[in-house]
This record gives C-alpha cells, sequence and structure tokens, in this order.
C-alpha cells in the first residue's frame, strides 16, 4: 500500500515537472521514458549499447532529441563547434562529479568551474607539448618491440593457424607504455603477460600518509585491468545518475567503489615511490620528473599530483589500446588495406623497427588511423555540457541556462551526408581524396578527441604513439582475423571496450 502511494506521488511530480517545464525542453521529441525521468539513460547505459541507440534515436526523432528530462542530444556536426567553444561560458555537466579520486581532490578531468579547470590545465599543458610526445616515441617503439618479441616467441612460428586473443596483450602493452610515460619505466606487465600489482591493504591509511612518508603498507595483488574497469563502471553508473539519487548507487555498486579506492591508493603508492627516487635532472625523462621541474619544489603538492595521474594513467592507456585493437582489427580484416599499408611501410622501414620520423608523413598510414579513430570512436558519447545561466544558442535556436547539451561523437563519425553512403565501411582511401570541400566537411564533423578548452590533452602524445604502435605490428607481421565475419565486439562505457580479438600472426620476410 506504501509502495503503491510512493510510487503514485513519484508519477505525479514527474508529470508535473514535465508540464512546468523550466528548461523549455517539451518541444523537443524523444523516447517518451527520457522525457519523464533519466532511468532511459540508464538503461541505455545497462544495455552498454548507448552509441548504438543515440545513433538510432537521433534517426528516428531527428537532430535534437530528449534524452533525459533535463539533457538533449545534438546530431549536427555543427552544433559541435557552438557547445565545445573555447570562447562560451559552458561547463562540464554534474555527469563527471562521480569520476573523483579517492583523496576527494579534483583534477584536470573532474574540474568543472572554468576557472579551476584552467588553472590545472595550465600546470600540466607543458607535459603534453607535440615536441614532448614525439620525443617519448622512442620509448613506445622500444615498449612495442617488447610485445611484438613476445608474440613472435609465443605464435609466430610460420603457421597462421595459432589463434590467440590480442587484447590483453594491447592491454598490457599500453599499461607500460603509460607507466613509462608517467614514472619512467613500464610495469613490466608484458614481460610477465600478467598486469597483477600490488596495492597497501590499507588504502585509507596509504592515501593519508603516503604521500609525506615513504613508509611501506602491507599490500595485496590485483589484476590492474579488473579495479580500472570496475572504477570506470562505478563512475560512469553514478555519473548517470541524477546527483540526488547518487547515494542509493554508491550503495548498490559499492564492490566497484572499493576498486575506484584501491586504484587510488594503487597510483598513490607508484608516485610515492617515484617521488622516493627523484633526481634533480635537467632533462627529466618522465611526466612526474618534468611536472616537478615545472611546477617547483615550492608549490608542489603530492596529492594533487596523484589526483591528476589517476586519470592520466586510465585516459592515456585505456583510450590507447582500445585504439590500437580497433586499428588491428579493420586493418588486418582487408586484405587490400593490409597490403596497401605493408607497402609504403616497405619503401620506409622494411624489415625494421620504425622511428616516428620515418613514418610521420606517411599518408596511407596516417589515413589507416584516422579511419580507425573515425568508425570505432574510443569516446563515443556526447559529452554532457551545461549551459550557463544566460543560455547559448545552438543551431539557431536558443536554449535555456542549466540544460545539459551534448554531441554524440560515435553519431557524428558515422553520419552518411559528411561520410558518404559508406560511412559504415573501415575506408582509409576516403582521406586521401584532395578536394579541400572534403577536408573541411571531415574536420567539422571528426572528433575523437573531442575539442575547445576540455579537447584531449594527450592527442599528440596519442597519435604519435599509435601511428608508431600501428606500423610496427603490420611492418612485422602479417595479420588475419581468427573469423573474419564476426564484427568487433565493443561494449560501451565511457571508453568504448573492445573484448576478443583473436588473430593469428606470420613473420614478413624481406
Ligand atoms: C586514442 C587515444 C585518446 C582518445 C581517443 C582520447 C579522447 C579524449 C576525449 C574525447 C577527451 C574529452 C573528454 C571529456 O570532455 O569528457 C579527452 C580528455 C582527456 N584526455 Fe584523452 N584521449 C586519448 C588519449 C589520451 C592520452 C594518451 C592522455 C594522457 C596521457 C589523455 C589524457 C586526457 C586528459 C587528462 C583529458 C581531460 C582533459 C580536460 O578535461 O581538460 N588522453 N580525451
Amino acid at each position: 500500500m506504501l509502495a503503491a502511494l510512493l510510487l503514485a506521488c513519484c508519477c505525479v511530480y514527474l508529470i508535473v515537472w514535465y508540464l512546468l517545464d523550466p528548461q523549455g525542453l517539451r518541444r523537443y521529441p524523444g523516447p517518451l521514458f527520457a522525457k519523464f525521468t533519466h532511468g532511459w539513460l540508464l538503461w541505455v547505459g545497462i544495455t552498454r549499447r548507448r552509441s548504438e541507440i543515440i545513433r538510432e534515436v537521433h534517426r528516428k526523432y531527428g537532430p535534437i532529441v530528449r534524452i533525459s528530462p533535463t539533457q538533449l542530444s545534438f546530431s549536427q556536426p555543427a552544433a559541435y563547434s557552438q557547445i565545445y567553444s573555447f570562447n562560451n561560458k559552458v561547463t562540464k555537466s554534474s555527469f563527471y562529479d562521480s569520476f573523483g579520486s579517492a583523496m576527494g581532490l579534483k583534477n584536470v578531468f573532474t574540474a568543472r568551474s572554468k576557472t579551476e579547470h584552467g588553472q590545472k590545465r595550465k600546470l600540466l599543458h607543458p607535459l603534453f607539448t607535440p615536441q614532448v610526445s614525439r620525443e617519448f616515441t622512442a620509448r613506445t617503439a622500444i615498449v612495442m618491440a617488447g610485445l611484438l618479441e613476445e608474440w613472435e616467441t609465443r605464435y609466430g612460428s610460420g603457421n597462421i593457424d595459432i589463434w590467440f586473443d590480442c587484447v590483453p596483450w594491447i592491454s598490457w602493452m599500453a599499461f607500460d607504455e603509460m607507466a613509462d610515460f608517467i614514472f619512467g619505466e613500464p610495469f613490466g606487465m608484458i614481460h610477465s603477460a600478467s598486469d597483477s600489482v600490488s596495492v597497501p591493504n590499507n588504502w585509507r591509511l596509504a592515501i593519508a600518509t603516503e604521500a609525506r612518508s615513504f613508509e611501506k603498507y602491507p599490500a595485496r595483488a590485483f589484476k590492474l585491468h579488473d579495479i580500472v574497469s570496475q572504477r570506470e563502471t562505478y563512475n560512469y553508473f553514478i555519473g548517470l545518475l541524477p546527483p540526488w539519487l547518487r547515494g542509493v548507487g554508491r550503495l548498490v555498486l559499492r564492490t566497484q567503489l572499493e576498486s575506484s579506492r584501491i586504484f587510488s591508493a594503487f597510483v598513490a603508492d607508484k608516485v610515492i615511490e617515484r617521488l622516493a627516487t627523484q633526481s634533480n635532472s635537467a632533462h627529466p625523462r618522465d611526466l612526474i620528473g618534468r611536472f616537478l621541474h615545472k611546477a617547483g619544489n615550492d608549490s608542489f603538492q603530492p596529492e594533487s599530483l596523484i589526483a591528476e595521474l589517476i586519470t592520466i594513467l586510465v585516459a592515456g592507456s585505456d583510450t590507447t589500446k582500445n585504439s590500437l585493437i580497433a586499428a588491428v582489427y579493420y586493418i588486418a580484416k582487408s586484405r587490400t588495406v593490409q597490403s596497401r599499408l605493408q607497402e609504403e611501410l616497405d619503401v620506409h622501414v622494411a624489415g625494421r623497427t620504425p622511428t616516428f620520423s620515418e613514418i610521420e608523413d606517411l599518408p596511407f598510414l596516417g589515413a589507416c588511423l584516422d579511419e580507425t579513430m573515425r568508425l570505432y570512436s574510443p569516446v563515443g558519447l556526447g559529452l554532457p555540457r551545461t549551459l550557463p545561466e544566460s543560455g547559448i544558442w545552438i543551431s539557431g535556436e536558443h536554449f535555456r541556462g542549466g540544460t545539459t547539451v551534448g554531441v554524440p561523437i560515435y553519431t557524428i563519425h558515422r553520419d552518411q551526408s559528411v561520410w558518404g553512403a559508406d560511412a559504415e565501411e573501415f575506408r582509409p582511401e576516403r582521406w586521401l581524396q584532395a578536394d579541400d570541400t572534403f577536408t573541411t566537411k571531415f574536420a567539422e564533423a571528426f572528433k575523437p578527441f573531442s575539442d575547445g578548452s576540455t579537447g584531449c590533452i594527450g592527442k599528440h602524445l596519442a597519435l604519435a604513439q599509435l601511428r608508431v604502435m600501428i606500423a610496427a605490428v603490420f611492418n612485422r607481421f602479417d595479420v588475419t582475423l581468427e573469423d573474419s565475419t564476426r564484427p568487433l565486439h565493443v561494449e560501451d562505457w565511457f571508453v568504448r571496450r573492445a573484448r576478443d580479438c583473436r588473430i593469428g600472426i606470420r613473420p614478413r620476410k624481406w
């Protein structure tokens, strides 16, 4: 009886709220359930097919769709620059509050106020310049060579019928790669063929005190991939709930919340370990060294560095990993694309480990990379933004302050009016069309790293690394998919995660 009464009250509240329509969103079409509750978007999240479902609702309802009582999704590419512009007062939505660290400190990803975000971004900016990224690719090549060596030893007998799943290997490589970039040396995951890491048992104590003392705490072993995935699940789902329901979400996702804390403790532990070996080199080779060099010891707070690195370690490894898996899948699937790429590589780097300067201008390699980022869209969702009090104009219409808006990257990356009738196909050649109108049209609808003041800070690094990685794989091996009729299995979270990509390799001969 009480439950029925409660339910009735909730329904009345939702209907009244819908009719009052404080943000003027009633005139926009969308799924019925989405107009009244956040439950629709939560359900979309649970299906792990968010990108596809949002694209379907745009096909059904048009370019502006209401996807929650307070949120609109825009599918016109031109809306991207209006929403994610450098020059407006649009901020990240409360979705980002759930991505905090266990110390409760904001970082560049979670800071929502323009001022706070700008300050954090300014501090990190010099650590991600094109020059720094370029230099780091020499180390990327070494980590990649380690991975390919393992593949050749284990699976490269010359018989293409030894099939293996490349996903865990690329995941270990991506963690090793980011560890090298941040801490100055890889975790050693490729070498041990495992992502087992040790984390202080009492993470609360570790986080609270380790930043000031280097004392060690008893540790437990965890699979890094598992804790990172659980942490992302937690962040993503809590972010989809309206703020007043997040307490309930935290209770339901207790295990995932614990993983988030364990991950914070893991990063804190690694930072402290690295700080203990701090040298005063004028040319530090890792991010922590460069950070200390720039920030100077006076203004340095280990806690803020830990808070930044919690995001950077995941943001840098998860996205690059999934992009490389997708590139391997798409290129291996098409014999023509693979042969053309190998012909190009053979002219410049046949038989040896490619360096970035040797391959940075190779057009077909660049086209394969762009086409992967377009078709796969490692981050596919409409990154949610809140409009300032005065509202803003988007696509010729005015939208009121407080409304949440976003342009789904996956949707614009497959828009047939931009990319043509074959938008669903992996066709790198489309990037080689000389015509300027294509280039302009493509640029407006190609946002794998987002744009504006909150666009990816690691873009130069990621692009340089991926170039080296793709070139290294296909220069060394012919790659075949075990089942080329099987689509790549992808789960949508904040980053779209590729599951299972079984391949066979044959070492190439020159
Ligand atoms: C293929 C690789 C990558 C892709 C597709 C990618 C994509 C993105 C996207 C779409 C955003 C905007 C997120 C938002 O507004 O919510 C972003 C932000 C960010 N990315 Fe990346 N990223 C990649 C690699 C990296 C790397 C290698 C790093 C660092 C090592 C990195 C660090 C960050 C950080 C710190 C932010 C937050 C920036 C801010 O809010 O100001 N990313 N990335």
